[in-house]
């Protein structure tokens, strides 16, 4: 604590570093200064206490920075442990008008690099507010959602389940924070779950949490899938990717990706932004895929299509995008090329075996750099695995660019007045944002770039049978 403000970040000294940076973002992220403006006077989350788990990188600095000017105070951690930028988690701490003496900002809890006991310290800290906890969250991927649900099940039944060997290290760590909470204070959980109005998911892989919860009839509060917004999943997911895929590559390995052969699991919208980006540099890319529509389209898209097990002699990276477990097995790890790239860019580590590698008889491990490593098999081959299976864009580059960003989380931003306001109106059930507002989110990105949208006129609206102001497309239009 300092200046009043708890915090754990890496360095408050990088704060001035970090703000330069949120400046130039700021110009980059025009729906997040749109919404400044608009409701400069008007403060929709005054009295919203916002918990945030959601990678702690500048972006998200303008993110954090929008909600308080609208009126929340806010918490934050990151949702990944590789991928905060400590400059951004300094800045936001010191905030625009303190020093690193005095800061002046918001309560994080971050820094690039946690052990998973320190992520879930990071994630409860991040929950608990001194005097009236949290009333809304904003979540990506579901972890601080989880913790949530899980602490309330549990206080629930009484006690926290016991682990054994089998089970992944994430989970065990998990459920030793969840004992140690409970056994401070036995309905903390049940207490922050009954305060929540609502949390906001920015991810698939969150958001399939989310409706998962919701149909076995346990959500505690409503929730707004922002995912799938059309400004979020069809830019972010794809656009950003596209970008921000080879960025992770080249900073981790600096390998020529021209010539090679990559392999890309998935066709969803990270796998066609990964695609993309590959080929845009000339690789050979091969998609595998489980659906066959995703699959023909990476066809027609002149990707070839093919199963992993039959591609594994040829492929020079191997990237997977699924938001599946088990996609790539030690199995498939002991077949690749020497010096073979092994990354995944999908929300959890579990898209790769690397509990299997490490086990891996006479394997080992040469450690290159931070979120770069070489795994030695017993004959000597090789391949290079990027931020431990983590998703690599975030650990070993920055992340999407802001711009693709002020999109998703413009998004975020309207999900979250529309849930702090309005909760009454909500079932605890999983929502999406109206089609208007994401045109809304759409237009002023088009603006920026400086595009001229045609004007419909009255006949021709009625013609096509929408309002001259949209919606312009039905809710079953997939773009
Ligand atoms: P999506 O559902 O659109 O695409 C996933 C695709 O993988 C689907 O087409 C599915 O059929 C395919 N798939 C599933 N199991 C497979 C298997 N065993 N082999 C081959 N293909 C398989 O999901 P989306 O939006 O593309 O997201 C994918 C993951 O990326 C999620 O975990 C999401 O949370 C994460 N994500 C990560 C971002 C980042 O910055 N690193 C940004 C956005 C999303």
């Amino acid at each position: 604590t300092r200046g009043g403000i708890e915090f754990a970040v890496a360095d408050l000294e990088a704060a001035e570093f970090g703000r330069k940076e949120i400046r130039l973002a700021e110009h980059e992220m025009p729906g997040l200064m749109a919404f400044r403006r608009e409701y400069a006077e008007v403060y929709p989350l005054r009295g919203a206490r916002i918990s945030g788990s959601l990678h702690m990188t500048v972006q998200t600095a303008v993110l954090i920075e929008t909600l308080v000017a609208l009126g929340a105070e806010v918490r934050w951690a990151s949702c990944n442990i590789f991928s905060t930028q400590d400059h951004a988690a300094a800045a936001v701490v010191v905030g625009p008008h303190g020093t690193p003496e005095e800061p002046k900002g918001v309560p994080v809890f971050a820094w690039k690099g946690e052990s998973l006991e320190e992520y879930w310290w990071c994630t409860e800290k991040m929950l608990t507010w001194d005097g009236e906890g949290p009333n809304m969250i904003l979540d990506d991927g579901g972890d601080a959602t989880m913790l949530v649900h899980k602490g309330t099940e549990f206080e629930k039944a009484g006690a926290v389940p016991s682990t054994d060997d089998n089970d992944p290290d994430e989970w065990k760590v998990f459920l030793e924070l969840l004992r140690a909470s409970t056994a401070a204070d036995n309905s903390k959980w049940t207490t922050v779950g009954a305060g929540i109005r609502g949390v906001t998911e920015e991810t698939t892989t969150g958001v399939l949490r989310l409706y998962q919860l919701a149909a076995a009839g346990e959500l505690l509060f409503p929730a707004i899938n922002v995912n799938d917004a059309v400004t979020k999943s069809k830019f972010d997911n794809r656009y950003g990717i596209r970008h921000s895929l080879i960025d992770g590559i080249n900073r981790g390995t600096d390998v020529l990706i021209g010539g090679k052969v990559a392999v890309v699991c998935g066709y969803g919208d990270v796998g066609k932004g990964a695609a993309e980006s590959l080929r845009g540099q000339g690789a050979r890319v091969i998609i595998t895929e489980i659906d066959p529509i995703c699959a023909l389209q990476a066809a027609m898209d002149g990707y070839q299509v093919k199963r992993l097990e039959n591609v594994l002699g040829e492929a020079d990276l191997v990237i997977t995008t699924t938001g599946n477990k088990n996609v790539v097995m030690v199995e498939h790890m002991a077949q690749m090329k020497h010096q073979a790239i092994l990354g995944n860019i999908g929300h959890f580590d579990n898209e790769l075996d690397m509990a299997g590698l490490a086990r891996y008889p006479g394997i080992r491990r040469v450690n290159i750099k931070p979120q770069v490593d070489e795994w030695v098999f017993p004959n000597g081959n090789t391949i290079l695995v990027l931020s431990e299976g983590r998703l690599l864009n975030l650990g070993n580059a920055t992340g999407h660019p802001s711009f693709v960003m002020s999109n998703s989380f413009s998004n975020q931003v309207i999900a979250q007045i529309e849930l702090f306001t309005k909760h009454e109106e909500y079932d605890k059930e999983v929502f999406r944002l109206p089609k208007k507002l994401d045109e809304k989110v759409a237009r002023i990105h088009l603006d920026a770039l400086g595009g001229e949208l045609t004007k419909l006129s009255k006949e021709q609206a009625e013609y096509i049978d929408v309002d001259v102001e949209g919606p312009f497309k039905s809710e079953h239009y997939r773009y």
